[in-house]
Formats: C-alpha cells, sequence, structure tokens
C-alpha cells in the first residue's frame, strides 16, 4: 500500500497556514495582483476624507479621479463607499501596491480579488 506522500509536520504547516489570512494574503501578492477598497464599516466622514485625499494625492502624479465623476464608469453606485473604494484603489496602484499605502487611518482593506464590475475597472 502506498504512504501519503504528504508528511505529518508538512500536512500540519499546510493547515496553519491555511488559517492565517495574513499568511495567504502575503502568498497572494506574491502570485498576483491585490486591490484596496474601503472597510464597509468606515464612517461617512472618514470614507469623504479618503477620497479627498486620495484624488488630491493622485492629481499630483498626473492621474485623477474621473471615473467616479459624474458619468464616470464607477460613478454608480453613487455612495462614498464605492467612490472611496475606487479612490482608494487607484492610489493604491499608483503607488506600487505597498501595504501601507492601503491604510487610509484604518480604513483600507486589501483584498485578493478584482472589485472590478461592469464598466467600473479596478486597474
Ligand atoms: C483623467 O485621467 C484619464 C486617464 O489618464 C484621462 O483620459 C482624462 O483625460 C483625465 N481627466 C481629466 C479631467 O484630467
Amino acid at each position: 500500500m502506498a504512504r501519503s506522500t504528504v508528511s505529518l509536520p508538512v500536512f500540519c504547516l499546510l493547515l496553519l497556514l491555511s488559517f492565517d489570512s495574513r499568511i495567504l494574503l502575503e502568498l497572494a501578492k506574491g502570485q498576483g495582483k491585490t486591490w484596496c477598497v474601503a472597510k464597509p464599516s468606515t464612517d461617512d466622514a472618514t470614507l469623504a476624507s479618503d477620497i479627498n485625499s486620495a484624488c488630491n494625492d493622485l492629481g499630483s502624479l498626473g492621474l485623477n479621479c474621473s471615473q467616479i465623476q459624474p458619468n464616470g464608469a464607477c460613478f454608480e453606485p453613487d455612495t462614498l463607499i464605492n467612490h472611496a473604494s475606487v479612490a482608494m484603489n487607484s492610489y493604491y496602484q499608483a503607488y506600487g501596491r505597498q501595504e501601507h499605502q492601503c491604510h487610509f487611518s484604518g480604513s483600507g482593506l486589501i483584498t485578493i480579488s478584482d472589485p472590478s464590475y461592469g464598466n467600473c475597472q479596478y486597474v
């Protein structure tokens, strides 16, 4: 009878890894792209300030937040949480996806799944 190809210590390590979301996030970042969105629990004042700071900073790079302006691809749904997520992600991508660039006073959340929807592309 063939023995299992995965030894017990390796199995335990894999089990440990699979329960540590930080390690999973590190693995995901090594393999592909990550995105930054606003934490759903964030209050409106913080979301508004996140939008302002992200968009002002993008402006200094020659970029902009036109996608969350009326007629922009990400304007709908016209909510602060949606607009903040798009703006925060643009900022995070523009600066090379460093973890601290999705901090936003604790209101940012790095995700390993692409938040794009419809014509709104989280690039
Ligand atoms: C915003 O940036 C996009 C993409 O770089 C560009 O096509 C557009 O003209 C810019 N809009 C403004 C108002 O600067």
